[in-house]
């Protein structure tokens, strides 16, 4: 198979029109068989539910080629029941776990061509989603919706890869107490759009959002959750109800565990703690961003230097970013069931 023509070292994290896409319907109550289709458009009624009343849920993860030369994805069973948990909290039908798997894997066999070359620095980026389509003009969930699966070749999310970036706490909220936070649906995003403009504005690279009923404790940004190494070289991991249950981050807990010898823990972190400098590494973690470490939070006029500081990723970070890479690359061998084979 031939690989097409793309400066596969140089691309950044934007949507590429790729060969096939995967495309299933839900209606009269039921799943229909699902096809690969060619075609990139969608048509539907101006009044579908999607339009008005926000009902999409979306998933993300890579393929990868190996360094001997197979296609593999990471853990899509995570997604698969992901996207089951957001679709059902949105009362959309849940996309069967198991086809949607399979899915994944036809998707991303009929566009191998685009999974780019082990060791150029990019991914091909899966982007499974689900939306309502019918129309809907009463607040009501539709009766039929749309499952797809596309692919995008893409590098870094951060421009600069490993490079330490600039966050700061956010005023804005992404996510509502015993709202949506922990699903990953379009209207989360939505919500974080202004506040990224205006951070991308002022120079920083994301948002920290603190929770949304108390405003004292760290929460995670708009496109990643987040990880701490505290003075004692523990992984410091926050809770949340509303953040996102990110599969990178369960990924990195285990590795930091049992490949690493780390002590993690998982708890609620304050603002407090961390302007109290307790910290001496903090990264952003997922499928985009894999690890991209923090060198400088700025909470409103105080600028909290990490002591890894802005020129290097810090060595906890470093080894983290190396094992999961390496294991989704094939370097290092995997725990059982996280590397699905596709080709
Ligand atoms: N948090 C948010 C808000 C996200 O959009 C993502 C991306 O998927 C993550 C965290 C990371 O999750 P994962 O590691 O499953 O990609
Ligand atoms: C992902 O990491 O897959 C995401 O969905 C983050 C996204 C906001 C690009």
């Amino acid at each position: 198979m031939e690989k097409k023509n793309l400066d596969w070292g140089n691309l950044g994290f934007s949507y590429h029109v790729t060969d096939k896409r995967y495309v299933s319907m839900f209606q009269n109550g039921a799943w229909d068989d699902g096809a690969l289709i060619s075609d990139d458009k969608i048509v539907m009624s101006e009044d579908a539910g999607v339009l008005h009343y926000s009902q999409s849920v979306f998933e993300g993860l890579k393929a990868y080629e190996t360094e001997d030369g197979h296609i593999v994805c990471f853990r899509p069973d995570l997604n698969a029941s992901r996207m089951a948990d957001s679709a059902r909290r949105l009362e959309m039908p849940a996309f069967p776990e198991d086809r949607f798997v399979k899915a994944v894997i036809e998707t991303v066999k009929a566009n191998a061509a685009w999974v780019p070359p082990y060791g150029s620095g990019a991914t091909l980026y899966v982007r499974p989603l689900m939306f309502g389509i019918s129309p809907v003009i009463g607040v009501a969930p539709a009766e039929d919706y749309m499952f797809r699966i596309f692919t995008t070749p893409v590098g870094p999310y951060f421009k600069g890869g490993q490079k330490p970036i600039v966050v700061r706490i956010s005023d804005f909220d992404r996510a509502a107490p015993r709202g949506t936070g922990h699903i990953k649906a379009g209207l989360n995003y939505a919500m974080s759009l202004h506040a990224i403009v205006d951070a991308h504005k002022k120079g920083f690279a994301e948002n920290i959002y603190l929770d949304p009923a108390t405003r004292t404790k760290i929460e995670e940004t708009g496109g990643a959750n987040i990880l701490f190494v505290d003075r004692d070289g523990k992984l410091v991991i926050p809770t949340s109800d509303s953040i996102l249950p990110s599969i990178t981050r369960r990924s990195l807990h285990y590795v930091a565990e049992h490949y690493l010898g780390m002590t993690v823990v998982e708890r609620e972190v304050t603002l407090q703690e961390v302007d109290d400098g307790n910290f001496v590494e903090c990264g952003l973690c997922g499928t985009a961003a894999v690890i991209s470490p923090i060198g400088k939070i700025y909470d409103h006029g105080k600028e909290i230097l990490l002591e890894s500081g802005m020129e290097d990723i810090g060595p906890v970070m470093k080894k983290l970013y190396d094992t999961l890479t390496g294991i989704q690359m094939g370097r290092i061998e995997a725990p059982e069931g996280w590397i699905q084979k596709i080709m």
